[in-house]
């Protein structure tokens, strides 16, 4: 049997438990109420599964903003830890629902740091996936925010010499590709102030696989399709070890990979629950 060996930093981070955690405490004390998660609570099946199980429903945005939604007046509602658009905060108070906002802390700063730069006068740059829900949100409290991917981008957008501008990334964001940006931007430019965003949980669970992928014969990256940070910690050990795997869950996983292997690394998105990883290594040991 393969050897196991754990990323030193993987699995639920403090911004999801905390949201997960919330939305258990209420199905299980307010009984009496509707209650909603927004989308997904996060980005992970199992946990939304479990999360409906309890009578947790989801709510959509997109049904929510078009008036599609069951929604009453003092239902409960509890917002993602990625947080969601202004329009749909603003939609939930106009209909009065009993709003639970578990949007995580280094997100919401994130929010106030690009109002507070608006208001100094600063353009903000954002560099982030357009299409992440915690980018969505965050730059809906801008007014012109504009979004930028990697240094191509921010190659063709134009910067006036004239003007201030602010650097904020997602939370999410691969840490190389934002020091990568960030040595671009001090050769070329003055006048873009950075601001580094990552949160801890996301780079220190990148930096714990990049040291992993160097020491076993393969990895296995466990996380939700949608996972954002799920999919950095795939691409950052594929670049280091190709023998690397991103699976949901134990039902992803070919049995023939661990063959010729003598160790094997796990590694965790941030919205992966503890009891999927551990189905995984005993797998793996041949334990079940
Ligand atoms: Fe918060 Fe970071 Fe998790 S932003 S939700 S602690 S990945």
């Amino acid at each position: 049997m393969p050897e196991v060996i754990r990323a030193k930093e993987m699995g639920f981070c403090f911004g999801v438990k905390g949201a997960v955690e919330l939305a258990e405490e209420l199905a299980e004390t307010r009984r009496d109420k509707k209650i909603y998660m927004l989308g997904m609570l996060v980005h992970n099946e199992h946990v939304i599964d479990k999360l409906k199980g309890k009578g947790v429903e989801i709510l959509e945005e997109a049904d929510l903003l078009e008036g599609r939604d069951n929604l009453k007046e003092g239902d409960i509602v509890v917002v993602r830890a990625h947080g969601t658009i202004k329009p749909v905060y603003d939609k939930l108070l106009e209909k009065k629902a009993e709003i639970h906002d578990a949007a995580c802390i280094f997100v919401t700063t994130i929010r106030k740091t690009l109002q507070e730069k608006e208001k100094e006068g600063y353009e903000i740059l954002f560099l982030g996936d357009i299409n992440h829900p915690e980018v969505r949100g965050i730059i809906s409290f801008g007014k012109t925010v504009r979004v930028i991917e990697g240094i191509e981008e921010l190659k063709a957008t134009k910067i006036e010499a004239e003007k201030k501008y602010a650097l904020l990334t997602q939370t999410t964001l691969n840490k190389n590709k934002f020091l990568e940006v960030k040595k671009y931007i001090e050769s070329n430019y003055h006048n873009i102030d950075i601001f580094d965003k990552i949160c801890g949980a996301t780079y220190v669970r990148q930096k714990a696989v990049e040291e992993l992928a160097k020491e076993v014969d393969l990895v296995l990256v466990v996380g939700g399709k949608k996972s954002s940070n799920t999919k950095k910690l795939y691409e950052i050990s594929k670049r280091i070890n190709l023998n690397t795997y991103l699976v949901q869950d134990e039902n992803s996983l070919d049995r023939s990979w661990f063959e010729k292997v003598k160790r094997v690394g796990i590694t965790a998105g941030a919205s992966t629950p503890e009891e999927v990883i551990v189905k995984i290594e005993n797998i793996i040991r041949g334990t079940i």
